[in-house]
């Protein structure tokens, strides 16, 4: 590792061990100010980190970190087209997915802007036709029904959006997403519609994914059972960059939807794998989302460090797992149509930044990704947010919430925004002993009663946590966070001089699923260890 990086780390720690003995209330206590100082905007997003663990001196150290690792340059580098997943030899391009028409982006000395925008022109053209009846199934019935069967970054990204955006969407034309290999999964979503009426996306980069060929070629024979071989063609179309294996499922290669290996899965939602959002929602609504996520784009590359929001999530992060020591972040969006936002993220930030070795090939010097999840407030306060408030790790929480809610009930919002407000309060503050005695005298308490009670309702408070707040969960906000969170998980990637855009660790469990696959069908017996030897005797048996 740079020494000058290794420097920065070695500053950041020694600050850490100052800051560790002092205490958010005070802080806030001592600095009126501490709200302004410590909050930033852009694209509709307001960052308040005031209640992270830090000082005036902690920002100025994680920006030195930031010049040291070159994250500037880096980004720089990513938007140039240059080729920075080294270990696949590819160029890093998604920013590029969501470029509006003008833009030059150069690899290998081609300009890829036009194959991108003549893809959303075709991939506007199908969805415009499917949900306006034009393009029907082969009984020329009108498509009530897509089911996009992809997994990973085929799914996650684009099935959070079509939940995010479902205030957008058609009543006539329900999405459904099939990722698992497990059949439950296709046969309990095919239970509930008409081959007649259902179109199925095929969305593989590589179309040659287990899960996804697998869940394929079974609804391939649903459709062909029920319709004649013949309705195949109909009823099929596909997003991949392998035509070869497309056109080899009976797929035409006029309704497959290209993209590049440029575009990591994980990082994909903003090209043709985005087809069921368009879909669901309309092309001009997915056009608001790369919109949105353009505008972020532009604040990443030109905003200060000390104001850019991607930045700053980013460097606080480092420092949170860095110099602070903790292990993993809960991601607590209080919008529930942001429901899986949190899963899409896991996949994001972990796929991306979970890796043990650096650029070089040397193990990692300092932290690397961490354990990210969550799931919506005000469900998790019934359920882990014990752990959060007094169990003995310290877990960073980041909070998503939305001014006014596009489809309001009663005063549901207001409480909705209450409890999300109460919980990063209760966070830092905590309750000390005074107040925990205060309050169980005015209970009625007293003596060997209280005494008892006094530990277990203590609070330590002290825990961080950033809010975001913009105005509603609408395709352009949506847009801008996902780049946000993109963006802040590339900066610390850079950080930890980790390649954020290779998956090798996904490999191992692939690779020697195929011989027991093979042995459960029947095939030669492979030798494993006893566990496994055991596991498979019993399921055989
Ligand atoms: O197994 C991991 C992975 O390679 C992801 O990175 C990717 O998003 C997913 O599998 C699906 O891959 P494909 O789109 O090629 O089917």
């Amino acid at each position: 590792m740079d020494q000058r990086v290794s420097q920065a780390f070695d500053a950041l720690r020694a600050h850490a061990a100052t800051v560790k003995k002092l205490h958010l209330r005070e802080l806030f206590e001592q600095d009126a100010d501490r709200f302004p100082r410590f909050s930033a905007e852009a694209c509709g997003i307001l960052m308040d980190y005031s209640k992270e663990r830090i000082t005036t001196e902690t920002l100025p150290l994680l920006e030195k970190l930031a010049a040291a690792a070159g994250v500037e340059a880096c980004r720089d580098a990513m938007f140039a087209g240059e080729k920075i997943n080294t270990t696949e030899n590819r160029a890093v391009l998604h920013a590029a997915l969501r470029s509006p028409t003008g833009t030059v982006v150069t690899v290998d000395g081609k300009d890829v802007m036009p194959d991108i925008h003549a893809v959303l022109v075709s991939m506007k053209k199908f969805s415009d036709a499917v949900r306006d009846g034009r393009r029907t199934g082969s009984t020329g019935k009108r498509i009530t029904d897509v089911v996009n069967i992809g997994i990973g970054g085929s799914d996650l990204g684009p099935r959070m959006v079509v939940r995010a955006l479902s205030p957008d969407s058609s009543p006539a034309l329900r999405v459904h997403f099939v990722a698992n290999v497990d059949p439950a999964d296709l046969h309990d979503t095919l239970a509930r519609l008409d081959p007649a009426t259902t179109l199925f996306v095929v969305a593989s980069k590589t179309f040659t994914t287990m899960e996804t060929m697998t869940n394929a070629r079974a609804a391939r024979a649903w459709v062909a059972d029920a319709l004649g071989e013949q309705s195949v063609g109909a009823h099929f179309v596909a997003v991949s960059t392998n035509a070869k294996e497309v056109s080899a499922f009976g797929i035409s290669t006029d309704e497959m939807f290209g993209f590049w290996d440029w575009v990591g899965g994980r990082y994909s939602l903003w090209s043709a794998i985005g087809l069921p959002i368009a879909l669901a929602v309309g092309f001009d609504t997915f056009a608001e989302l790369l919109k949105g996520a353009h505008q972020m784009d532009r604040h990443f590359q030109e905003a200060p460090v000390g104001q850019n929001l991607p930045m700053l999530l980013g460097l606080l992060r480092v420092w949170e797992i860095d110099a602070m020591g903790s292990t993993s972040i809960a991601l607590l969006p209080y919008d529930q149509r942001l429901e899986l936002f949190t899963p899409h993220l896991q996949q994001v930030d972990m796929e991306s930044n979970g890796k043990g070795v650096m650029l070089d090939g040397l193990p990692v010097a300092f932290g690397s990704g961490p354990v990210v999840w969550g799931s919506p407030g005000t469900n998790g306060q019934h359920a882990f947010y014990q752990l959060i408030h007094q169990g003995n790790r310290i877990i960073p929480c980041e909070f998503l919430l939305a001014r006014k809610s596009r489809t309001p009930i009663g005063d549901g919002h207001e409480k909705l925004i209450a409890n999300c407000l109460a919980q990063s309060e209760a966070l830092m503050r905590g309750k000390n002993e005074a107040e925990v005695r205060a309050e169980l005298t005015r209970q009625g308490l007293s003596g060997e009663a209280l005494e008892k009670l006094v530990p277990h309702k203590l609070f330590t408070g002290n825990r961080p946590s950033i809010t975001f707040l913009y105005d509603q969960l609408d395709a352009r906000t949506l847009g801008s966070i996902i780049a946000l969170y993109e963006h802040a998980i590339f900066v610390q990637g850079t950080c930890w001089s980790v390649n954020s855009f290779d998956q090798w660790g996904v490999e191992l469990g692939k690779q020697l699923a195929l011989p027991i696959l093979e042995e459960l069908t029947g095939g030669k017996r492979g030798s494993h260890d006893a566990s496994t030897a055991g596991l498979l005797a019993r399921v055989t048996s």
